[in-house]
C-alpha cells in the first residue's frame, strides 16, 4: 500500500524534476566547497611553510661548518616551542634534533612533505600532523625542519563535515521537496482523473474541480470542462432529436399500420396476407421500438416522481413470479422465488413492474432451455430493500456492464435473440427515478442483476 503510493510518486516528473534539481544544487555545492578548501588550504600553508623555511634559514645560516650546524639545531631544539628538527647523516641516523624518522624515510625524500603517526613519528598528545622541509645539506646531512599542521588537518575535517551537512540538507530538502510537490501535482491530476472516471462511466454532469489558483491545472480543467458542456449540449441535442424523430413517426407509422390493416381485409390471396402480416409486424416493432424510446425520455425527465405512491413490493413481486413461472416452463426452464414479506418502496408502480418484467424477460430471452432463474428480495441494511435476479445463462461480458445500460446496446452473443436493446436503458432510467441503484454481476455462470431501492416502510401510513 505504502509502496505503491512510494513508486506511484517516485513516478511522476515533477518527483524527477525535483529530484534534478537537488542533485544540481549539490553539484554547485561540491563546486563552491572546492573553491573555498583550495582558497583556505592554501592561505594556511603558505604561512605554515613560509615560518618553516625562514627557522631553517635561521639554522642554516647560525651555522658556518658541520659541528656548528649540529650545535645550531641542538640551541634551536632546545630553544623550540612546537618546531620540530631533525639533522639526519646520509645514512639516516639522527645527529640532532626532536624528531626521530625512520632511515629510509630520511633518504627517501626531499623538498615539502606531511606526516602524521600513522607515518611511524612520535607527537605529542595535541599535535595530529606535521608539514615540514627537507634540504640536503653541503655536506650530504638532511635537515628537516617541521611545523605543528594540526590546523590544516583540522581545516580539512571541518571543511569535510561541513561539506556533508550541507549535502544532506539540501538532497533533504531536494528530497522532502519533491515529494511534496509531486503529491500536490498527484493530488489534482488523480482528481482529475477520477472525475473523468466517473464521466466515463456515464455521469455526464460531472466537471472537474478548479482550486481558483488559476494555474495551469486550472486551465486544463477550464477547458476540459467547456468540452464537457459542448458535449453535453450535443448529447442532448441528439437525445432531443432522436425522441422528436420517435414521437413525429408515430401518427404515421400508425396510419401506415391502419391502411396496412385495410388492405389485409380486402385481399383473399394467402401469400398477399402474409405480406400484408409481416408488414403489420414490422410497423409494430417500430412502434415499440418508439413508444420504449419515449418512454425511457419520460421517465429521464423525472416528471413521474410526483406520483409515487408506496407500492407493496413483496405482491407485486410474487405477481411477476406467478406470471412468469408458466413462461419459464414453457421454454423448459424453472423460475423459484424466495420473496420477503412487507416489502414497500415509494414509486411509481407500473414503471417498477416494466423494470422487473425487463429483467426477467432478458433472463428467458437470453438464456438457454433448461436454465434456472431465481428471484430474491428482502429488506437491506440499513434502509434499503434489494432485489436480485440471477440466471445461469450466458451471462455478459464484465466489461460490458455499463455498456448493457445504454440504449440499443445489445451483445454480439444475443444478435438471434428477439430484443431491441432498450430494455436494460428503461431498466436504468426507473432505477434512477427512484434514486435506487443497479449492479450488475456474474453469477458464475450467468447473470446477477440486484436492484437496490430506498425502503419505503416509515413512509407507510
Ligand atoms: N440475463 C442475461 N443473460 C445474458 N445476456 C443478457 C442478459 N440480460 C441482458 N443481456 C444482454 O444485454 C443486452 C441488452 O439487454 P436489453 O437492454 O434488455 O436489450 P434486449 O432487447 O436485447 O434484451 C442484451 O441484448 C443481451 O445481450
Ligand atoms: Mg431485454
Amino acid at each position: 500500500m505504502l509502496r505503491d503510493a512510494v513508486t506511484r510518486i517516485t513516478r511522476t516528473s515533477s518527483f524527477r524534476l525535483a529530484l534534478q534539481s537537488a542533485a544540481l544544487s549539490v553539484f554547485g555545492a561540491i563546486i563552491v566547497f572546492a573553491i573555498i578548501y583550495r582558497a583556505s588550504e592554501s592561505t594556511v600553508r603558505s604561512a605554515l611553510e613560509a615560518t618553516v623555511t625562514s627557522e631553517q634559514a635561521d639554522v642554516i645560516s647560525d651555522a658556518r661548518d658541520d659541528a656548528s650546524i649540529l650545535k645550531a639545531v641542538q640551541v634551536a631544539t632546545a630553544e623550540s616551542d612546537g618546531t620540530f628538527y631533525a639533522l639526519m647523516d646520509p645514512s639516516g641516523k639522527l645527529l640532532a634534533g626532536n624528531l626521530a624518522l625512520s632511515p629510509q624515510a630520511a633518504q627517501t625524500w626531499n623538498g615539502w612533505r606531511t606526516m602524521g603517526r600513522d607515518d611511524g613519528i612520535s607527537l605529542p598528545p595535541h599535535i595530529t600532523a606535521i608539514h615540514g622541509l627537507s634540504t640536503k645539506l653541503q655536506n650530504g646531512d638532511v635537515l628537516y625542519v617541521a611545523e605543528n599542521a594540526s590546523a590544516l588537518e583540522a581545516l580539512n575535517e571541518l571543511i569535510r563535515n561541513a561539506f556533508l551537512a550541507v549535502f544532506g540538507t539540501i538532497l533533504a530538502i531536494g528530497f522532502g521537496g519533491g515529494l511534496f510537490i509531486a503529491r500536490q501535482t498527484l493530488t489534482r491530476v488523480e482528481s482529475m482523473s477520477k472525475t473523468s472516471h466517473d464521466i466515463m462511466e456515464g455521469d455526464l454532469t460531472r466537471r472537474i474541480p478548479l482550486n481558483g489558483t488559476g494555474d495551469e491545472f486550472d486551465r486544463l480543467a477550464t477547458n476540459l470542462n467547456a468540452m464537457l458542456d459542448r458535449i453535453e449540449v450535443l448529447m442532448e441535442n441528439l437525445q432531443q432529436v432522436s425522441n422528436d424523430i420517435a414521437h413525429d413517426l408515430r401518427s404515421p407509422l400508425a396510419r401506415l399500420r391502419e391502411h396496412l390493416e385495410l388492405a389485409r381485409h380486402h385481399t383473399r390471396e394467402p401469400a398477399t396476407q402474409t405480406a400484408f402480416d409481416e408488414g403489420i409486424a414490422q410497423v409494430d416493432s417500430a412502434l415499440s421500438i418508439f413508444s420504449a424510446l419515449l418512454r425511457i425520455a419520460e421517465v429521464e425527465a423525472g416528471a413521474r416522481r410526483r406520483d409515487f405512491k408506496v407500492v407493496d413490493l413483496s405482491t407485486l413481486l410474487r405477481d411477476l413470479v406467478e406470471t412468469f413461472e408458466t413462461v419459464a416452463e414453457s421454454e423448459s426452464m424453472t423460475l423459484t422465488a424466495a420473496i420477503a414479506d412487507g416489502l414497500s418502496v415509494a414509486g411509481d408502480r407500473s414503471l417498477l413492474a416494466q423494470m422487473l418484467v425487463n429483467i426477467i424477460e432478458n433472463s428467458i430471452r437470453h438464456s438457454p432451455a433448461g436454465s434456472k432463474i431465481f428471484i430474491e428480495a428482502g429488506p437491506r441494511h440499513p434502509d434499503h430493500v434489494e432485489i436480485v435476479i440471477s440466471d445461469n445463462g450466458p451471462g455478459i461480458p464484465p466489461e460490458e456492464y455499463t455498456h448493457v445500460l445504454q440504449r440499443f446496446v445489445r451483445i454480439d452473443a444475443s444478435r438471434h435473440s428477439p430484443g431491441t436493446g432498450l430494455g436494460l436503458a428503461l431498466v436504468a432510467a426507473v432505477v434512477e427515478l427512484h434514486n435506487g441503484k443497479i449492479d450488475l454481476r456474474a453469477n458464475n455462470p450467468g447473470l446477477r442483476v440486484s436492484i437496490l431501492l430506498n425502503d419505503a416502510t416509515e413512509h407507510r401510513a
